[in-house]
């Protein structure tokens, strides 16, 4: 209870210093408790670290999905741009979706998107499959960047990491 009463007023966005001071003094006692717990936290090699490493990889694999995919497609269900919305495409079949006028290549592919189809896809959409419609995209030359890019797709898809 205490402490909810100090964490609210700060948390809102118009509650002036002069309110935010008014802190109780158990309340400090508990600040100062907490923030001893986080450094304390913060400066051994637990579990904690080890979380925080996974949010910067997780952190980085969208990095890279935005820069390469995001100008055209979306990660939300039914909401298709320029390419088509990638919800769910990891177990998708291709040019499956109703709503998006694919090239015929990809309506034709006849295929289901796995993490190898899609791995050989995003490297050279071209030679994957002549004629399609993915375009201007160049392919992500970088191994490392690709896994990266599938491994957010499949933390979308099945939100395991
Ligand atoms: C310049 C825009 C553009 C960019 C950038 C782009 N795409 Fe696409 N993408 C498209 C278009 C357009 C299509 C439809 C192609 C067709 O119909 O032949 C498509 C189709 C796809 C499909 C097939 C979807 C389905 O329903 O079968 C996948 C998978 C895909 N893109 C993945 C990606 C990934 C992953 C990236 C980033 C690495 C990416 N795309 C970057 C425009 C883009």
């Amino acid at each position: 209870m205490r402490r909810r009463q100090f964490i609210t007023p700060l948390a809102r966005p118009n509650s002036g210093w002069p309110q935010d001071v008014r802190v109780q003094h158990s309340d400090w006692v508990h600040l100062i408790v907490t923030l001893s717990g986080m450094a304390y936290m913060l400066s051994s090699p637990s579990a904690l670290s080890q979380e925080l490493s996974q949010g910067t990889e997780a952190a980085s694999e969208q990095q890279l999905y935005n820069n390469a995919c995001r100008t055209c497609h979306t990660i939300k269900e039914g909401d298709n741009r320029l390419g088509p919305t990638l919800y769910k495409i990891i177990g998708r079949k291709a040019g499956s979706l109703p709503d998006y006028n694919y090239s015929s290549a990809m309506k034709g592919a006849g295929f289901i998107w796995d993490e190898e189809k899609l791995e050989h896809f995003i490297a050279n959409p071209d030679e994957v499959m002549p004629g399609n419609n993915m375009k201007p995209y160049g392919g992500l030359a970088s191994t490392d960047d690709r896994t990266k890019v599938i491994a957010f797709l499949r933390s979308v898809t099945t939100g395991r990491p």
